[in-house]
């Protein structure tokens, strides 16, 4: 029996990139190592609870003791997500790609030396706007993560608004480092005000996350 401050509590974390495929060989992706998804999940297993991981494209192993499921695409992000419900608390780390390519090709796109291929783009679902905004199984505490390279606490207030989750875990990552870097500097996001940690490695980031969101969610279990 697991004991420890999320005993008993079912928490869900996406992490890594998401990659949008333009064929077989390329595709489009945002920045992301899945360091500080992982170490949340890694920390929320140490914590007691039962965790599913919802992960893209990484180069990290699996955390210990926590289901790791791997999809591609933000939509086979969102499909993992649901399925993957109910959750007491979901934790959205992935740098999902905002676009994808409107009809990848089935093969490979050749260079002929003539016209450039076009790529034309529609939008991906927002994976922690559909889950907060859910009308029943919305998980009793929805965390969302914004990286900004500037005005960050500023964006961080309206993405929480925007997107209907409980705290925002804003980061800075105009400087170098951050991106792929083992530390952190983080700010906490609420509608009741900032709070702002030092820099920290992303393992202690994790940590006092898992133990800051302890102390928030409510009593109630999945299911
Ligand atoms: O809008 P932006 O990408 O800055 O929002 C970041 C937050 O939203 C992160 O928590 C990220 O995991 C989540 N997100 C998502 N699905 C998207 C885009 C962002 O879950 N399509």
């Amino acid at each position: 029996h697991a004991t420890g401050a999320l005993a008993g509590r079912h928490v869900l974390i996406t992490s890594g990139p998401t990659h949008e495929p333009i064929d077989p060989v390329r595709y489009i992706a945002n920045r992301s190592s899945g360091k500080q998804g992982h170490a949340i999940a890694a920390a929320a297993a140490a914590a007691g609870a039962r965790v599913t991981l919802i992960s893209g494209p990484v180069s990290l192993p699996d955390p210990a003791g926590v289901e790791t499921i791997h999809v591609e695409s933000a939509r086979e992000m969102l499909n993992a997500v649901e399925t993957a419900l109910p959750a007491d608390i979901a934790i959205f780390a992935a740098a999902v790609a905002d676009w994808r390519v409107a009809d990848a090709a089935s093969d490979k796109l050749k260079k002929d030396g003539k016209a450039l291929p076009p790529l034309s783009l529609v939008e991906n679902p927002d994976i922690l706007a559909t889950v907060a905004h859910r009308k029943s199984g919305r998980p009793p505490l929805v965390v969302g993560f914004a990286a900004e390279t500037q005005n960050v606490i500023d964006y961080a207030r309206a993405k929480l608004a925007r997107k209907g989750c409980d705290l925002i875990v804003a980061n800075d990552v105009g400087g170098t480092g951050v991106m792929g870097g083992d530390a952190n500097t983080v700010h906490l996001v609420t509608t009741s005000g900032v709070e702002t940690w030092p820099t920290l490695p992303k393992g202690e980031v994790a940590t006092r996350l898992i133990d800051h969101i302890a102390g928030l969610a409510p009593a109630r279990q999945a299911e």
